[in-house]
């Protein structure tokens, strides 16, 4: 075996309530801002998809369950869909909801799968979001509350918690691109939101550590190593900016506990400094992360020539259609011409995932990593009850190699969740982007394994490849 990977090292996929689950209505569950959103705006999704039943997992777990233990998993990450506990976003809980994750994480736990658990995987409840959800403080006191009742309900059942799942994506999405709720291009209210999430997890962390709970807390971000596009002095200096405000602003809060300098100039400048509270600066100034996940997907290339805005993400699988990232005056994404890309213009670039990670271990090398999420999205059918999606090997099998690399140079990477233990509802691309180890057939929702699932059991059971 040429790989070989720490012992307890753990194997598994991720997932997220809001693209599995359906249900949507069932046993007292509230709207999120994500049913309303689909709702209203259904020429937003591709194909006028909904989150109504997606893979109905909430039906269906029992046999989901035993699908993970079929693919060899050692762990899986899930979310915990916050109006199923809460309705209304806070004050009364929903008890069918706590029961439902009760005898989940029971089931996963007798099969020997430790769970991987995300908070807030964006299914705001759609009563905060009312109340001006990320923007309004009053939503960080629910988050807290949310928060507290998963400790209470489930803290015997889980260990590793995550709070939050990608703050910057879903900042980025709601705030500037207006691609996902709240649809809203409003820079000032992005930094504000940015800062809000980081705020909301540091005071979750800190009841949790003041609690003296079991387990490890931490969040799982969405990181992108930022390549200038020439060798320019601009561009390198526009690929700086967008790292500090894509990655570091995140980061380095959680790991350093400061911002970096670069982006509070520029918000400065532009009279977009976020309000934080005296308190709220006391906690931000202290690292406050047990672990941290990345999910990975891509690099940026950035180009300092930008003209205006302009927000544009595929959403067909066509190769043809780009994705469009541009701030006016700051920056643009372009694409790798020497790149290689996936249907839906996401470039394929393994050793992004090694830099992120030795960067990590330059600023924190004793603090545990985990590969929350990393895949590809397909457009993929079924042949003969199973998918050939040796493409999904070959992307899986080198980005784990790139893991044992950031291993081997001393980045202690604890687990990898491959996105997705299935098929799924994957935001405003519907159900056509294809990322999971099972395919579901949109008809009968029937699971049926693809050719990764096979490699990837494999791999989990002889701890390397
Ligand atoms: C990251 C998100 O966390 C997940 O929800 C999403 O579906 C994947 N990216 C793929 O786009």
């Amino acid at each position: 075996m040429k790989y070989q990977f720490p012992e307890g090292f753990l194997w598994g996929s991720a997932t997220a309530a809001l693209q599995i689950e359906g249900g949507a209505a069932a046993d007292g569950r509230g709207p999120s801002v994500w049913d309303v959103f689909c709702r209203e705006h259904p020429e937003k999704i591709f194909e006028r998809a909904t989150p109504d039943v997606t893979c109905d997992h909430y039906h269906r777990y029992e046999e989901d369950v035993r699908w993970i233990r079929e693919l060899g998993h050692n762990a899986y990450r899930l979310s915990i869909s916050w109006p199923r506990l809460f309705p209304e976003g806070s004050g009364a809980l929903n008890q069918a909801g706590v029961d439902f994750y009760r005898r989940l994480f029971d089931l996963l736990r007798s099969n020997g799968v430790t769970p991987h658990v995300t908070l807030y995987h964006w299914d705001l409840p759609d009563a905060l979001a009312r109340r001006g959800g990320w923007e309004n403080p009053e939503t960080i006191a629910a988050f807290e509350a949310f928060a507290a009742a998963c400790f209470e309900h489930f803290g015997d059942q889980v260990e590793l918690w995550s709070t939050l799942n990608e703050p910057g994506w879903t900042t980025l999405n709601g705030y500037v691109t207006a691609l996902h709720p709240p649809g809203k291009t409003d820079l000032k209210a992005a930094v504000q939101v940015a800062t809000n999430f980081l705020i909301a997890h540091a005071r979750v962390a800190r009841s949790f550590h003041k609690a003296g709970r079991r387990g490890k807390i931490g969040l799982a971000l969405n990181l992108s190593p930022v390549y200038p596009a020439t060798d320019t002095a601009e561009d390198r200096q526009a690929a700086s900016l967008a790292d500090a405000i894509f990655n570091r602003w995140f980061f380095e809060p959680l790991l350093l506990g400061r911002f970096p300098e670069e982006a509070l100039a520029l918000y400065n400048r532009c009279g977009f400094l976020p309000e934080i509270s005296a308190d709220d600066r006391a906690l931000l100034a202290a690292p406050s992360a047990d672990f941290v996940g990345v999910n990975y997907y891509y690099p940026h290339h950035v180009s300092a020539e930008a003209s205006g805005n302009d927000f544009h993400l595929n959403t067909s699988g066509r190769q043809d259609e780009n994705c469009r990232f541009s701030i006016g005056g700051l920056f643009r994404f372009v694409r790798n011409p020497r790149g290689q890309y996936t249907d839906w213009a996401w470039e394929i670039h393994p050793d992004g995932l090694y830099e992120l990670l030795i960067r990590l271990r330059d600023l924190r090398p004793d603090l545990p990593v985990y590969v929350t999420e990393n895949g590809i999205g397909r457009v993929e059918e079924l042949a003969g009850g199973t998918v050939d999606d040796q493409e999904r090997i070959d992307f899986v099998r080198l980005h784990l190699e790139a893991i044992h690399r950031a291993i081997q140079a001393g980045c202690p990477v604890r687990g990898y969740f491959m996105w997705a233990l299935m098929d799924n509802f994957s935001w405003i691309n519907g159900f056509k982007k294809r990322y999971g180890f099972l395919f579901i057939d949109r008809q009968t929702l029937a699971r049926y394994p693809k050719k990764s699932a096979a490699w990837f059991r494999e791999a989990a059971r002889r701890n390397g490849f």
